[in-house]
């Protein structure tokens, strides 16, 4: 298996406040990483740091051999590391097509395999949350990544938007996308991610299968509740 990006040693402080203490994970081609914790983890300041809008206070991120630290997120993209945000980013005032216009020529079967074709005259902020999040992805994947970071994909979601987002996620595993998705909801997440990583107050708490995380009692206390239930 081979390593697409490893994070080494990194640590994140705000001021003070330590957003991120010495993390260290490796992503392999084609996984679906997970990412879980609770609020102000510091899941986010990870995907920060690993797509260079923000730089480590400490380590070093690695994608595809190279150093990346500290680079931009224009260098990344072209280098093939792209990632959403947690509230979504589009430009709204312009149609769904107009939308991918702006990143690429080639749009159409992202356009179909996301189920955007048949609204592509609309305008961005007229569409349902779960289009505007279909649209967020597609527009991430017409860059072409190589591994595309997703913040809270499903949030905010209806049970039938998620449905449909499953499907677009699908579609990125068949596409041999490497993904890490940070996500509150569970059950969906499990859909798709192989292994999950646990951060809390900045920490990396533990990893495993999703299986394994649920039976891990630091979780369990740290996030998850008693009574809390995947199913
Ligand atoms: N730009 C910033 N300046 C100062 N503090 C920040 C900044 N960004 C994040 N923080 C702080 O760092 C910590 C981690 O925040 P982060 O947004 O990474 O959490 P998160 O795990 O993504 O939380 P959530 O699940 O709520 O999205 C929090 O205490 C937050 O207030
Ligand atoms: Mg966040």
């Amino acid at each position: 298996m081979k390593t697409l990006l490893k994070v080494e040693n990194v640590k994140k402080k705000f001021g003070e406040l330590v957003a991120l203490e010495n993390i260290n994970l490796e992503v392999v081609d084609k996984e679906c990483l997970g990412i879980i914790g609770p609020n102000g983890a510091g899941k986010t300041t990870l995907f920060n740091v690993i797509s260079g809008y923000m730089k480590p206070t400490e380590g070093r991120v690695e994608f595809m051999g190279k150093d990346i630290t500290g680079k931009r997120p224009s260098e990344l993209a072209k280098l093939g590391l792209v990632r959403t945000f947690q509230l979504i980013k589009a430009f709204m005032n312009m149609s769904v097509e107009e939308n991918f216009r702006v990143i690429t020529d080639d749009y159409k079967e992202i356009m179909k395999d996301f189920d955007l074709w048949n609204k592509r005259d609309m305008i961005a902020r007229n569409l349902s949350q779960g289009d505007l999040r279909k649209l967020n992805i597609g527009l991430a994947l017409a860059t072409n990544p190589k591994l595309l970071l997703l913040d809270e994909p499903f949030s905010g979601l209806s049970p039938r938007e998620c449905a449909e987002l499953h499907s677009a996620i699908d579609r990125l595993k068949e596409m041999e996308v490497t993904m890490i998705v940070i996500e509150h909801k569970l059950k969906e997440l499990f859909n798709h991610a192989e292994r999950v990583i646990v951060l809390n107050y900045g920490v990396l708490l533990c990893q495993g299968t999703p299986e394994e995380i649920v039976r891990d009692i630091r979780v369990i206390e740290a996030y998850l509740g008693d009574g809390y239930a995947v199913a």
